[in-house]
């Protein structure tokens, strides 16, 4: 079984080989919570992954050895299963270093970075604001959908009476690949996602375009990152009516082996300006690998690490699936930047934006040290 520290330079869960499986939660803090209860939360929280991505139970006494006459520390749905590569990445919304009503909840004002802002409204977005937004986030991956669900079980309880949960999103079929170690899935239209991902194996590209630089700042945030979360609806019923030749149209790259319109294989780089026999575009104006394409926006590359979700059914008996969108850059306005290049993308007539976040991901942390240290210091 594959274990991950949680201790280290940068916080696991990024780089890291994106695991199959998601809980993905957003948290507010308490009404009045004090500083202190954030930092002890903080705290509270990374004791807490510390133990579990190493398949140890949360606690002193975990699940069934402790006093028979009091809950037990861990909730015990992971007792002998081992860490499945567990990663537990936190984060801090906009919302925490927000004065309400003229109160600095928390002293944080001069802490904010300038770059954590709210997302702009885009073109289309149908935002709920019952799956957006948030004071903290967790990211739970892990090879099994029981280990990422016990890992954020467990953190609600812990924040029981100091935040509590305010949406979560499960996912599956990891829709990206951030090494060259791994397959690259398919997303719900039945195309390879991830092809064109940073990876692990770029370190040069992750340090430029992932991790906050000293430059950036601000200092807490160095070696940190941000985080973008979008619910996007996918109208898959819609896509199924669609022939093969205007999908891989719309996408720009084949749906079988994912090689782009342009030609070659999956990994063969993509040529904006190759033409077709009659002289139009191999890969069509509103494509949209030509859209995200880092040529077409001044160089920017994302670390994408998104999922898959099915959640039922609508009113209409469509399923409400789609792409849990995740991505890491050192500055949101990059990801600002290439979603509103996306504002024409053909893709758009069967995507809907349904949920949006950011969040500031603050480094790792040594072994000893809370999550919370540098942002609290
Ligand atoms: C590439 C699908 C949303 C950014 C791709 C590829 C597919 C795809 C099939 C080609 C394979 C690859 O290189 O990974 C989708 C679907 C989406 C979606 C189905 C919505 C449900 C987004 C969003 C962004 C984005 C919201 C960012 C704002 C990118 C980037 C690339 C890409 C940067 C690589 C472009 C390149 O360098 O060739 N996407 N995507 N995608 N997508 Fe998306």
């Amino acid at each position: 079984t594959t274990r991950y520290d949680f201790y280290g330079g940068h916080q696991a869960g990024i780089t890291t080989p994106a695991q199959d499986r998601l809980h993905f939660a957003a948290f507010d803090l308490a009404d009045g919570a004090t500083r202190d209860e954030l930092a002890s939360l903080l705290a509270d929280w990374t004791d807490a992954a510390a133990r579990m991505t190493q398949g140890l139970e949360v606690g002193e006494t975990g699940a069934v050895d402790g006093s028979p006459y009091a809950p037990p520390e861990d909730t015990g749905e992971a007792l002998g299963l081992p860490p499945s590569g567990l990663t537990i990445t936190f984060g801090f919304g906009p919302t925490l270093f927000e004065t309400a009503e003229g109160v600095d909840r928390f002293g944080l004002a001069d802490r904010r970075p300038p770059a954590l802002e709210p997302l702009p409204r885009f073109t289309g977005d149908a935002l709920d604001p019952a799956r957006s937004g948030g004071d903290l986030c967790v990211q739970a991956c892990a090879d099994d959908p029981q280990v990422a669900v016990h890992a954020i079980r467990n953190l609600s309880r812990i924040a029981f009476g100091r935040a509590s949960l305010r949406w979560s999103q499960l996912g599956f079929g990891r829709t990206s690949s951030t090494s060259t170690s791994q397959v690259t899935p398919r997303n719900l239209f039945g195309f390879k996602d991830g092809t064109a991902n940073l990876k692990a194996e770029e370190p040069a590209e992750v340090a430029e375009h992932v991790w906050v630089s000293s430059e950036q700042g601000p200092d807490w945030m160095v070696g940190g990152s941000y985080l973008v979360a979008r619910r996007i609806r996918m109208i898959i019923e819609s896509w199924d009516r669609v022939q093969l030749a205007e999908q891989e149209d719309l996408v720009g790259r084949t749906k079988g082996e994912g090689g782009p319109l342009s030609g070659g294989t999956e990994f063969a780089p993509i040529d904006l300006d190759a033409t077709d026999a009659d002289g139009t575009p191999a890969i069509a104006a509103d494509a949209h690998v030509r859209l995200a394409h880092p040529d077409v926006n001044g160089g920017i590359r994302l670390l994408r690490r998104g999922y898959n979700f099915v959640d039922g059914n609508d009113e209409l008996g469509r399923l409400d699936a789609g792409l849990f969108f995740l991505s890491f850059q050192n500055d949101p306005a990059r990801f600002v930047t290439v979603q509103r290049s996306l504002a024409r993308d053909g893709l758009n007539e069967y995507l809907r934006h349904v949920g949006s976040a950011v969040f500031a991901i603050p480094a790792g942390v040594p072994e000893g040290g809370s999550i919370g240290d540098a942002l609290l210091a």
